[in-house]
């Protein structure tokens, strides 16, 4: 599903973030990416979502080598992609419903076709109260369902989560990860960058480990 051949990239003027990175994560697994702040977790996420392209090496996304894709080809497989970013990025001025809804919007599909799964979603993440609410007046917790309602409401087959639970206590933390799980069950690819030892060492699913700018896959549990 990801592929990542000897990757590096480096920003402008800057030193390799990441240096010669192999990693295949197959359809339908389940990813804890860890490492210390700095070590290059959000840049690799970049790298798989398509914000960014590696300065050498070669991404292939659902069997596809994504650099000889045009970018109309890359638009299109970037929405099977959802992501969950660490500071949730919901848009102030519109509310619950309207933000998760916006990836439909924008993909231009009419709202008759898709209202009744997205109340069904947001009953789903607990939300089915709060549809007219504005993000400002969520609590962290139902900020971070309401990012993942959004990354998950046009069904991508893959899902990047970059420090879901860093502004939320562990309890919702652990609730966010239930959540996650239960897609993956689905059959969703989930790959989720965080540096809380508590909450991988709470679940027992392979962890590939940043550091120095090389990757390393851990032993569960260790
Ligand atoms: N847009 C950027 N331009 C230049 N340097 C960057 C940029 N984004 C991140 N970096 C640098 O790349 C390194 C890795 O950052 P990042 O991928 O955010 O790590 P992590 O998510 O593991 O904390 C850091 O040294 C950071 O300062
Ligand atoms: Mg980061």
């Amino acid at each position: 599903m990801i592929r990542l051949e000897n990757v590096s990239l480096r920003y402008p003027k800057g030193k390799d973030v990441l240096r010669h990175i192999n990693l295949d994560i197959p359809q339908g697994a389940f990813r804890f990416l860890t490492g210390p702040s700095g070590a290059g977790k959000t840049s690799l996420l970049k790298l798989i979502f398509l914000a960014h392209a590696p300065t050498a090496g070669r991404v292939y996304l659902m069997g596809h080598d994504v650099s000889a894709q045009s970018r109309k080809s890359r638009a299109l497989m970037r929405r099977h992609i959802g992501v969950v970013f660490q500071d949730f990025r919901l848009i102030d001025h519109l509310s619950v419903y309207e933000n998760i809804t916006l990836p439909l919007r924008i993909a231009g599909h009419k709202q008759s076709f898709w209202h009744e799964n997205a109340v069904e979603l947001l009953n789903w993440v607990g939300l089915g109260q709060r549809l007219d609410a504005l993000p400002e007046t969520l609590s962290g917790g139902e900020q971070q369902r309401a990012a993942i309602a959004r990354a998950v409401i046009t069904r991508p087959r893959i899902i990047i989560a970059d420090e879901p639970t860093g502004n939320v206590d562990p309890e919702i933390g652990e609730r966010l990860l239930r959540l996650l799980i239960e897609l993956n069950k689905m059959g969703t690819t989930i790959v989720i960058a965080t540096h809380d030892r508590q909450l991988w060492e709470k679940f027992d699913f392979p962890r590939l480990h940043l550091d120095n700018g090389q990757l390393a896959l851990m032993r569960e549990g260790v």
